[in-house]
């Protein structure tokens, strides 16, 4: 591995650091961004539709599919038969079939596909299907799959010392049961892929993913073809949040099979509603918890059951509701603890990776739980998380990392408290609550403490691969997607500023298989961390090339040799970058280099819970304040101050739009947001009409977002810190501020408050509390 040429931290920088806006941000806005299906079809594509099953759970007895076939303009219907290969897309277990075989796991699972040439007529022929299915009983909740004792994978725990024994020993006790709903991506882009056929087999996969390697993984295990016939090509995604980590890659295989059979380009791109119900989301959970403190609100012990719903299948549940159980400490130190998870099988789409990937529901049940600590003991819930912050001494995690980093975390809170006026609001709340009966005001503030780095080891990885042209133009590229986040202008201001080039001279290229190969999806926020680092390193090594040439012609040493301001100083002398281009490209000097970067220090290791899964913690708080009519449940966020941090920035101006993003994606998972599957297993809230996500008149209008002063103490690029993931949980703040908000109806009883809460759970816990029932 190359060092990075440049020292870290010591200079002032051209292009890090600065907050450059995104570099498709016009485009984004113009609508000349091609996405997928944006990309010039070429002649005789054909269009697939998919044949659903409409039963949850049972045996697909017969399938007749003669009048499919015989609609006009149907080229081919795919089904089992057609698979050339395995009949699995998915990522790890081998239980996610491309078509239903025999057993039929949930409602609107893939059972057939319909190529024709358009996908009106692709819709239209797929209802013309008869099934014949043996339908079984589903199991829809997390009790009912507790009650079959069904789960995708086996049950997992981690803790430190008795906790059970320490809680029972506690000055003081509490337990309760805490639901924590899912959500659905909804990016604006669906689900797409387009397929092109090319020559002795092989294939051309354009994909909407955040993980071209599995595309093409899985392309060649479903076709029964070598990786190297497979390429899959992903330029940009209109969002992916963990949606299309796994779950693109079904869509991109069902259209490369269609390829296979037809030999012609084949492009599938999901209607929204079949986007709803045949693709998985984040993960709903019941937490049982349980937790001793002392008078002062400070823990002495907690137990906490993760029971996560995961679907019909394995997908990524293993790493997600890990990721769960690594943030059920959140910021609090713990002196004994219990981690328990089981990853509950349902006949529900496969849940899977979404911001912030478990971590969010880990943590709400600890906020949560730091509420009711507070309404015991009648302390301020500020106060209850100050006094169990992690501290010098006391900062062992159960999972037996040790936080080192204590002072960041007090020092954010302390100023946040003071930057958002905390105390002030707080009397000033308390002061409008008591005169008025209907209109309650609410506020909290919540930290956040995030693990970056994937705790499957082997996945944090990454290439580069960069090419200086004899013009002194520079392609970049990377085995980062780009999904909106920012992670292609970042690793570009990386190179940029590695060359001493203007941005301009950086051309950015589109995430391929064919360039950088046996990636890791763009997820674990780690994009640019993991792939600015390689970037920085193949441009280092081609720089490292360039100063030796330069050194020999100008007869300098090669600490005399600076590149800046698009120029190459050579002792006294300087040349343009591109001059030196040439005259390297004329001497046979390589300009081009793969760039590779493993984070260090990762030692997790699952089977006996030891180790350090993360490189390092991310930070951040929010302060939230809402109103809320007690008497209907509506409710509107006023105000939200939150501090960062994100290290030392490489883009401020991406940074902030991720801080402001995900949290008020985080809002409307805990606020509007709301998943309801029918007894039989049907997705209700399967469109925009039933399932409300935040818009931009739920930005509160005074909304105060800033980064906090900080550095990272790990070697990241440019001691930045991965910012795509931590801020989803400063909406914690929210919930908790709407929870203070009812709880203030009856100081003397906690607030049945669940997640998400909407209006409707909002009315139900206040008339609760004022002694009525909704029924
Ligand atoms: N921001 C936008 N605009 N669109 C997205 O799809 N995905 C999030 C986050 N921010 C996402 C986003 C998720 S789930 C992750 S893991 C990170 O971006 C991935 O990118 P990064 O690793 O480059 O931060
Ligand atoms: Mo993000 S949930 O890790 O794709």
């Amino acid at each position: 591995m190359n060092a990075p040429s440049k020292p870290i931290d010591t200079e002032s920088f051209r292009h890090v650091r600065q907050p450059l806006p995104h570099d498709s941000g016009f485009k984004h806005v113009q609508g000349s961004a091609q996405y997928i299906d944006d990309i010039r079809e070429p002649d005789g594509t054909l269009h697939i539709a998919l044949g659903q099953t409409p039963k949850a759970r049972g045996r697909l007895v017969s399938l007749d599919l003669s009048a499919v076939r015989a609609t006009p303009g149907v080229v081919a219907v795919l089904t089992i038969a057609d698979i050339p290969g395995k009949n699995d897309v998915s990522p790890a277990f081998g239980d996610d079939p491309l078509f239903v075989e025999k057993e039929i796991a949930f409602l609107g699972q893939a059972v057939f596909a319909v190529v024709a040439t358009s996908r009106d007529i692709a819709r239209r022929a797929v209802k013309l299907a008869k099934m014949e299915i043996e339908a079984e009983a589903p199991s829809i909740t997390v009790e009912d799959a507790l009650a079959r004792g069904e789960t995708v994978l086996p049950d997992y725990a981690f803790g430190r010392g008795d906790a059970k024994a320490a809680i029972a020993g506690s000055p003081r006790a509490l337990e309760g049961r805490f639901r924590v709903g899912g959500q659905e991506h909804f990016y604006l882009e669906g689900q797409v892929a387009l397929a092109i056929p090319g020559e002795d087999g092989d294939v051309h996969v354009y994909s909407s993913t955040q993980h071209p390697t599995e595309v093409q993984h899985v392309v060649a295990r479903v076709l029964a073809i070598p990786d190297a016939y497979v390429t899959c090509e992903t330029r940009r995604m209109g969002g992916g949040f963990g949606g299309k980590e796994s779950q693109a890659t079904q869509w991109a295989v069902t259209a490369a099979l269609a390829a296979r059979v037809t030999g012609r380009p084949c492009k599938l791109r999901l209607d929204r509603d079949d986007d709803f119900t045949l693709t998985g989301k984040r993960h709903d959970f019941r937490c049982d918890w349980h937790i001793g403190f002392d008078e002062d609100g400070r823990i002495q012990g907690y137990a906490v059951e993760h029971l996560a719903r995961c679907g019909y299948s394995a997908d990524l549940s293993g790493g997600v509701v890990d990721r769960a159980m690594f943030h059920s400490d959140n910021a609090y130190w713990m002196p004994a603890v219990h981690v328990g998870s089981k990853r509950l099988k349902t006949n529900t789409v496969s849940n899977t990776a979404f911001r912030g990937f478990g971590g969010p529901q880990g943590m709400l049940a600890i906020e949560h739980v730091m509420d009711q600590i507070a309404w015991a003991t009648g302390r301020d819930p500020l106060d209850v998380r100050y006094a169990n912050f992690y501290t010098p001494g006391k900062n062992l995690t159960p999972f037996g990392m040790e936080v080192e980093e204590t002072d960041t975390l007090l020092g954010l809170v302390q100023t946040l408290e003071r930057t958002s006026d905390y105390r002030a609001r707080r009397a000033e709340i308390a002061a409008f609550n008591a005169s008025s009966p209907i209109m309650k005001r609410g506020l909290s503030l919540t930290p956040v403490k995030f693990g970056i780095s994937f705790t499957l080891t082997h996945l944090n990885q990454a290439g580069a691969l960069v090419h200086v042209y004899q013009d002194g133009s520079v392609h970049l590229n990377h085995g980062g997607t780009e999904m909106g986040q920012g992670l292609y202008i970042k690793v570009a201001q990386v190179v940029a500023e590695e060359f001493g080039i203007a941005m301009e001279r950086v051309r950015i290229t589109a995430t391929t298989t064919a360039k950088v190969p046996n990636t890791s999806p763009t997820a674990a926020s780690a994009g640019s961390d993991l792939n600015g680092m390689a970037a920085r390193i193949a441009a280092g090594a081609i720089k490292q090339r360039m100063t030796a040439y330069a050194a020999e012609i100008y007869g300098v040493p090669e600490d005399q040799v600076e590149f800046r301001d698009d120029r190459v100083f050579v002792g006294n002398d300087s040349l343009p970058f591109a001059e030196l281009a040439k005259k390297c490209v004329l001497a046979r000097v390589q300009l081009s280099e793969a760039g590779y970067y493993k984070t260090p220090k990762i030692t997790w290791d699952r089977a006996s819970a030891t180790g350090r899964p993360f490189l390092y913690f991310a930070y951040g708080a929010a302060c939230a304040e809402v109103i809320v009519d007690t008497l209907t449940g509506e409710n509107r966020l006023v105000r939200a101050d939150i501090l960062h941090d994100v290290g030392k920035s490489l883009n401020p101006a991406i940074d902030i739009g991720q801080i402001e993003g995900g949290f008020v994606q985080g809002m409307g998972w805990l606020t509007t947001e709301e998943l309801v599957f029918g007894k039989d297993g049907r997705l209700l809230t399967h469109a925009p009409s039933t399932y409300k996500i935040p818009v931009a008149s739920d930005v509160p209008d005074d909304f105060r977002v800033a980064l906090y002063p900080n550095s990272n103490r790990e070697e990241t690029i440019y001691r930045s810190k991965a910012v795509g993931e931590p801020p989803i949980m400063l909406a914690n703040s929210v919930f908790c501020a709407l929870a203070d908000a009812v709880h203030s109806l009856d100081p003397a009883k906690p607030a049945p408050l669940d997640a998400p809460a909407t209006p409707e759970a909002i009315l139900r816990a206040c008339e609760a509390l004022r002694g009525r029932s909704l029924g």
